[in-house]
């Protein structure tokens, strides 16, 4: 799960996803592709949005994408088109340009649909990402 500073969306993502699947049978981690939050524990709004609906991510550490998380992971999420440019540029062949997916195209296949950054804005922003990621993210849990 790959967004800008993984302290907001990513994190979430990353929580919800894993509550839904089995920890034997896949890895899910998180990243941002900016280097701002390394070390961060999530933003406190995350957290809070998390909490309410029994998903812990308090534990979460911030760290950066890096070249290597291709040759380790089958798919990469992005949160938006921009995350999408960011992660491309890093990717070294068609195969791992590929593994690259909107994580939304779950739900609304196609359509460039994008989770928007909650940063700069309050806690109903949050809630929607919520929202947002785990309808996708039972979309995918359905797979595994
Ligand atoms: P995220 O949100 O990409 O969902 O973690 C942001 C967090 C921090 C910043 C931007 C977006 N920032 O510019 O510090």
């Amino acid at each position: 799960m790959v967004c800008l500073g993984n302290i907001c969306r990513s994190p979430l993502a990353e929580g919800i996803l894993r509550s839904k699947v089995d920890p034997s049978k896949v890895i899910v981690d998180s990243a941002g592709t900016l280097d701002l939050h390394v070390g961060h524990s999530p933003d406190s709004r995350s957290i809070s949005v998390g909490k309410k609906y029994d998903i812990d991510i308090t534990q979460q550490c911030g760290r950066q994408f890096k070249m290597e998380d291709f040759e380790t992971f089958d798919i990469i999420y992005v949160m938006d088109v921009s995350n999408k440019e960011n992660v491309m540029k890093l990717a070294q062949n068609e195969f791992q340009r590929e593994k690259v997916k909107l994580i939304l195209d779950e739900i609304f296949p196609g359509e460039n649909v994008e989770v928007p950054d909650p940063y700069f804005g309050g806690n109903e922003g949050f809630e929607n990402v919520y929202r947002l990621l785990n309808e996708a993210c039972e979309e995918i849990a359905k797979r595994f």
